[in-house]
């Protein structure tokens, strides 16, 4: 039988996962949105089980899986409701822009006994997650050193980014909560957690905004050292991230959907293996996740105390930027 998955918030990526949901074949989906105009072009663009202005007129209609797409700062209070409601969750990220209702979260989803997952969808990239594998293995020993260089040209690809979330940190803006987070939230999954942060960060290039564009970030994730580079004004759209271990050194590249390793010291690199992917078809494999896990045939790819984590990182690098200094990520 078909889930029935209800989507909040059908802006840019809430569209994105209202049609991933649908091509996994095995969702009814329905549309919660604010807009008017964006609920009737949607609703005749795809075929929905339900479109509603309103959450609680939503939630009345029982749906089983809960897609929380509004901007950052809405994600608690309407997840909290969804719970409440008898629905399993899925949340974009960043979890929020602040820790304040999330242990309420947590508990309501343990005493629902719902499922709830965070969408950091780096976690579905095939080759990442071919790589993770490798050091999940210990193919590379132990994990000790990680660099990440992304940039991409923002505007090209958000062309309304100076009227939605990303002018304002309050509602998930800037480089740090909303590209940064999903590096940082990948290099924890596969070497653990990020202990210390510090950070330079910076608007250099985006017209019409003053958020950070730009931002540099030095981290422990316990013993393993990190660098990140970022930024979202370059001309091309980039990201690798490197892992040097005691037995070798692995790249994962997100342009060329592949990833490398090299194993002796002075060797060059060799393609581990390589994929050619559609913009859709991470959105989907999450969707599928997320399916699996609420029938409990898998895991969430993202907790919710992993994406908790990821958020108490996002607020580290804020304040150490802000305040330029080392920032302990805490617990
Ligand atoms: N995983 C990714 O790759 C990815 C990509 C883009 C955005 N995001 C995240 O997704 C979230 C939304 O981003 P977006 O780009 O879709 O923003 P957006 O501005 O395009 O869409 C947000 C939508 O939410 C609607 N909305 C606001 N309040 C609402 C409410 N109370 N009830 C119902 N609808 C409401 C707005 O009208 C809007 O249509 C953000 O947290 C962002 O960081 C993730």
């Amino acid at each position: 039988m078909a889930h029935r998955v209800l989507i909040i918030g059908g802006g840019s990526i809430g569209e994105r996962h209202l049609r991933c949901f649908q091509k996994t074949g095995a969702a009814d989906v329905s549309l919660c949105e604010i807009n008017p105009e964006l609920r009737t072009r949607l609703s005749e663009t795809y075929s929905l089980s339900g479109c509603f202005g309103d959450l609680a007129e939503a939630l009345a209609a029982k749906p089983d899986v809960a897609v929380v797409c509004t901007p950052a700062q809405l994600h608690i209070t309407q997840s909290i409701a969804c719970v409440e409601a008898g629905a399993h969750l899925l949340v974009e990220k960043p979890l929020s822009t602040k820790l304040e209702g999330i242990d309420e979260l947590l508990r309501v989803v343990a005493e629902r006994r719902r499922i709830a997952g965070i969408a950091y969808v780096l976690r579905c990239h095939p080759m990442l997650w071919g790589m993770r594998a490798a050091w999940q293995r210990g193919d590379f020993g132990r994990p000790l050193h990680v660099t990440v260089v992304s940039g991409q040209h923002f505007p090209l690809y958000r062309p309304a980014y100076r009227t939605i979330y990303y002018t304002k940190r309050a509602t998930g803006g800037g480089a740090i909560q909303d590209a940064l987070t999903h590096l940082v939230n990948a290099v924890e999954w596969i070497v653990g957690p990020a202990t210390a942060v510090a950070a330079d960060a910076q608007h250099l290039a985006l017209e019409g905004v003053d958020v950070e564009d730009t931002v540099n970030m030095i981290a422990r994730h316990g013993r393993v050292m990190a660098t990140y580079s970022l930024n979202q004004h370059q001309a091309p759209n980039e990201t690798s991230i490197t892992i040097v271990g005691e037995r070798g050194t692995t790249r994962y590249e997100a342009d060329a959907s592949r990833w490398l390793a090299a194993r002796e010291p002075g060797a060059a690199w060799e393609v581990q293996d390589s994929c050619t992917l559609e913009r859709d078809d991470l959105f989907v494999e999450q969707a599928r996740r997320m399916l699996s896990a609420v029938a409990g045939t898998a895991p969430v790819t993202c907790t919710l105390e992993e994406g908790r984590q990821t958020l108490r990182v996002n607020l580290a690098v804020l304040e150490a930027a802000d305040h330029r200094r080392w920032v302990d990520v805490g617990a």
